[in-house]
């Protein structure tokens, strides 16, 4: 492993940025809950969006290993101020060699990766619903 690994894993496991919820009756909320059939790891993620598409803020709760936590730490960085858009192609490849994940840790990326498109797709139907309700 090199330093990096350690350096940047263990920098978000102590310290994870947007450690949190949002309420998720928000309609400008979106929630995502993933789990993760081999460890049974569970990682809630949620994002606010603002009516341009811009991601205001970003939270996270994992109960899990080391690297989900570190995943979806970095992942709620990411997001935050970006448009949703962009926060699609998110792939836990781009979060796994960020933090130098090796590979018996990949699928600990991936559950961020799920996180995002679930929130991205709780708050797109939230959106939808809404849309069609204004147009009746
Ligand atoms: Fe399962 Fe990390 S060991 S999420």
């Amino acid at each position: 492993l090199n330093r990096s690994y350690h350096e940047k894993v263990i920098d978000h496991y102590e310290n994870p940025r947007n450690v949190g919820s949002l309420d998720k009756n928000d309609p400008n909320v979106g929630t995502g809950v993933v789990g993760a059939p081999a460890c049974g790891d569970v990682m809630k993620l949620q994002i606010k969006v603002d009516d341009n598409g811009r991601i205001i803020d970003a939270k996270f709760k994992t109960f899990g290993c080391g690297s989900a936590i570190a995943s979806s730490s970095l992942a709620t960085e990411w997001v935050k101020g970006k448009q949703i858009d962009w926060a699609k192609t998110i792939k836990n490849d781009d979060i796994a060699k960020e933090l130098s994940l090796p590979p018996v840790k990949l699928h600990c990326s991936m559950l961020a990766q799920d996180a995002i498109q679930a929130a991205l797709n709780d708050y797109q139907k939230k959106k939808t619903q809404r849309d069609s309700a204004e147009k009746k």
